[in-house]
């Protein structure tokens, strides 16, 4: 996985310089980053696909492909953060989970990494046994339970959820916590592992957005969960991610927020 990343990188910092050049233009690099997008992917897919022939894939530009009756996947985001991209923002990420299926048809990740190609930091971790920054060290959360950073999104208009994101946002805030809306989710999970960040909370997302960060936040001594608390579902896509000590006080802000 690691490797794939840092081949398909290489094309995401030519591109990143491109469209820093490009933001004068009225059209802003918006196909230019489409683009993008399809080719990291295909790179990804090819590499990984030539190391591990028996994996099927569930990817964000082309969903499932491979064999149906694979047992094993790899699920992918070739960016997080394209917003950013296209504002020639540094804070984007490629994410990668390699996933088992059990006898149920349910599906567990047992490794996986988010890596930020524009600053070559390689968030990755093993099931059981550990997370690690850059293959060096590793990834422990923070200890903060006071003046936590939250990494979130920005609850847009369009969105039928609109209201319901707006409220817990509102009531975030009012608890006292910094709300940082970073543009990618992979990356912030990242950080949550790495420390950076206290906390993140996401009230919809795609798998291919957190398959990775979550097992990087469990595997560094965090906490991850629905948003209210309970057990992850993909069906629902929300999520807390946490250091652990803000957790229930999180859950029950996000709860409160919900019923009222
Ligand atoms: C997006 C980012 C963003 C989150 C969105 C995602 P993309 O992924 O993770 O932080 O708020 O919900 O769709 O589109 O940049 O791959
Ligand atoms: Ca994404
Ligand atoms: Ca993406």
């Amino acid at each position: 996985m690691t490797k794939a990343a840092q081949a398909a990188a290489k094309g995401i910092v030519r591109d990143f310089g491109e469209i820093e050049k490009l933001q004068v233009s009225k059209k802003g690099a918006s196909n230019f980053v489409t683009s993008a997008d399809l080719r990291t992917e295909k790179i990804l897919i090819e590499q990984l696909a030539k190391a591990r022939p028996q994996f099927a894939f569930l990817s964000e530009e082309s969903g499932a492909s491979g064999d149906a009756n694979a047992t094993e996947r790899f699920v992918i985001d070739p960016i997080d953060g394209t917003t950013n991209f296209i504002h020639a923002i540094a804070y984007i990420a490629i994410s990668i989970a390699a996933q088992k299926r059990d006898e149920n048809g349910n599906w567990h990740t047992h490794a996986g990494i988010v890596y930020d190609p524009i600053h070559d930091e390689l968030f990755a971790a093993e099931k059981g046994k550990g997370a690690f920054f850059n293959g060096n060290y590793r990834l422990r959360v923070s200890a903060r339970d006071e003046d936590a950073l939250i990494g979130t999104t920005s609850p847009r208009s369009y969105r039928k959820d609109f209201e319901r994101t707006l409220g817990t946002f509102i009531k975030l805030s009012q608890s006292g916590f910094t709300l940082r809306c970073s543009g990618s989710a992979a990356l912030d999970l990242a950080y949550v592992a790495a420390g950076r960040l206290d906390a993140s909370w996401y009230h919809k997302l795609n798998l291919w957005d957190l398959a990775a960060g979550a097992l990087l936040v469990t595997e560094a001594g965090g906490k991850f969960t629905s948003e209210t608390g309970e057990a992850f579902d993909a069906e629902t896509g929300s999520i807390l991610a946490s250091n652990g000590l803000l957790h229930g006080t999180l859950a029950e802000a996000v709860r409160g927020a919900q019923a009222a």
